[in-house]
């Protein structure tokens, strides 16, 4: 069982109803000028269905895999409520359970990053192989220098658990990616790909929280 089913989805935690800022903004501009009943759309990780909602209200073909059985039900349960359809399945987005060339966009926001590097490398392979010629991955990790990993112990490259941020610890093993782990990732299986680094300051310009923001095009 995954530690999102048992830390968090179990516990009625995180059972999101509304889209991420970043989801919508990114959709909006990729799918702008094009008709989106003819566009799949894949989102890994997909959690409590708060974004499968909006992508579909929105009228896109949608799937999403999450661990979580829990998240799963709350995800089928939401929409079918709205009278949405998205093809919600369970397991691990390392086994992707469609075939090669199925989907336009993969959206990760926040899943991907919550698995050490050597895991992730499959995945990406994965997203690869479900993407169509000319498909895109927009995705969202946590960047080295996070303030969350920095008293932290390491456990595997540039990955954490047991933190002591409460919303952390909750969440389990997670990768922080530097610069380089980025490139590793991206440029080997994309034709090109743009990362920006989100970092947000306090007042004080201390580091409250920094991510990758990652736009890639096979
Ligand atoms: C931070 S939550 C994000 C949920 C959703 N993407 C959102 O933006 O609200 C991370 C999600 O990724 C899922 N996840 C992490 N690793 C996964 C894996 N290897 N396979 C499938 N789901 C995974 C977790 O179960 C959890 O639902």
């Amino acid at each position: 069982m995954s530690i999102w089913e048992t830390n968090v989805y179990a516990k009625g935690r995180q059972l999101n109803r509304y889209p991420y800022d970043s989801v919508v903004s990114d959709v909006f501009r990729w799918s702008s000028g094009r008709d989106r009943a003819d566009l799949r759309v894949l989102e890994v990780g997909s959690g409590s269905g708060n974004n499968l909602w909006f992508l579909a209200r929105e009228g896109f073909q949608c799937a999403g895999i999450d661990l979580s059985k829990t998240a799963n039900k709350h995800a089928k349960k939401y929409l079918s409520e709205d009278g949405l359809e998205a093809d919600i399945r369970l397991g691990n987005i390392a086994d992707l359970p469609w075939e090669d060339n199925t989907f336009d966009l993969v959206i990760d926001r926040i899943a991907i990053t919550h698995n050490s590097l050597a895991d992730i490398e499959p995945m990406h392979d994965e997203v690869v192989r479900v993407l169509r010629p000319g498909g895109e991955l927009i995705s969202v990790m946590l960047a080295w220098g996070h303030p969350a990993h920095r008293a932290e112990v390491e456990v595997t490259h540039h990955a954490f658990d047991h933190f002591s941020d409460p919303i952390f610890s909750e969440a389990g093993l997670t990768f922080f990616a530097d610069r380089e782990d980025i490139y590793q990732l991206f440029e080997k299986r994309f034709d090109r790909f743009e990362c920006k680094k989100m970092v947000s300051l306090s007042e004080f310009d201390q580091v409250n929280s920094a991510m990758w923001h990652i736009h890639a095009w096979l």
